[in-house]
């Protein structure tokens, strides 16, 4: 089973190109399930349950957030009811929202997602790992394959995650720092690996936002408007090849599709429906 996991989409431009790109992709890739780090799909802060609809429309099954998960409040609703969608497990008890989401593949094996924040450079929150382990307990019995979404800033809080985890997920996958890092690798006895998978938006810019107000900002610290920029979209991730009957994790590509890259994708061929059908 191939499972593709998109990192942090970043506003419009990131929406409109996972839109344009998915389709072809799982196509292409043979993709069994898709996973997506959304916290900045809604103008770079958080995400509204129209961006939701359209993310599930374009082929994405099973959504993680971060930080940003309450920046737009109209999500907490649909954070409360769907079960596609998940916080980090690690927040409060009251804070909004399911410690795991979980969604069958094409081959009707369970995957479940569950997202982790670090503590470090980081708002303060729970442990991570006793919530990994307590989310785990509660999965037994309902997924082998797992994949954690650990959102943090440093990559050792990310590489502390995985060597606690590995032998019993599938993949820990690493987000919130929006560049994709080359250090992809399998942790024995079958758990994939990498720091950053990447950010899913316009690459012309500072992390997705306009270059010319966050450099201002930074040089003369008089506040700007960060907007999100437009330039360059492109969609970051890794595609995990997981066996499904163990969950064990048995390769982990990273994946960059630009625009060039996207021109270059076999297009899908359209829905054929039967005259009159
Ligand atoms: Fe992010
Ligand atoms: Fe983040």
């Amino acid at each position: 089973m191939k499972i593709l996991f998109l990192g942090d989409i970043v506003g419009p431009p990131g929406v409109t190109f996972v839109k344009r790109a998915l389709p072809a992709l799982v196509a292409h890739e043979i993709i069994d399930l898709v996973i997506a780090n959304a916290e900045n799909a809604s103008n770079g802060a958080g995400m509204t349950p129209g961006v939701y609809r359209q993310l599930r429309q374009a082929g994405i099954d099973l959504v993680t957030m971060g930080d940003h998960i309450y920046k737009r409040q109209e999500i907490v609703a649909l954070l409360e009811k769907d079960e596609r969608i998940c916080k980090p497990a690690n927040f409060p008890e009251d804070a909004p929202g399911h410690v795991f989401a979980l969604a069958p593949a094409r081959d009707g094996t369970s995957v479940a997602v569950l997202s982790l924040l670090g503590r470090t450079f980081m708002r303060p929150v729970d442990c991570p790992f006793r919530a990994a382990d307590r989310v785990l307990k509660t999965l037994e019995g309902q997924a082998r394959c797992i994949i954690v979404d650990m959102h943090a800033e440093a990559t050792a809080d990310k590489y502390l995650m995985a060597h606690h985890l590995k032998g019993r997920v599938s993949a820990v996958l690493g987000t919130h720092t929006h560049v994709q890092t080359a250090d992809e690798q399998i942790l024995s006895p079958g758990t994939a690996f990498i720091s950053d998978v990447g950010m899913t938006g316009p690459y012309d810019s500072i992390l997705g936002r306009r270059i010319d107000r966050v450099l201002s900002t930074a040089v003369t610290f008089v506040p700007s408007a960060f907007d999100v920029a437009s330039g360059d979209p492109r969609l970051a991730g890794a595609i995990v090849e997981v066996e499904s009957a163990t969950g064990k994790a048995l390769s982990i590509r990273r994946l960059m599709v630009d625009e060039a890259g996207l021109a270059v994708l076999p297009p899908v061929a359209p829905a054929h429906f039967p005259e009159g059908g």
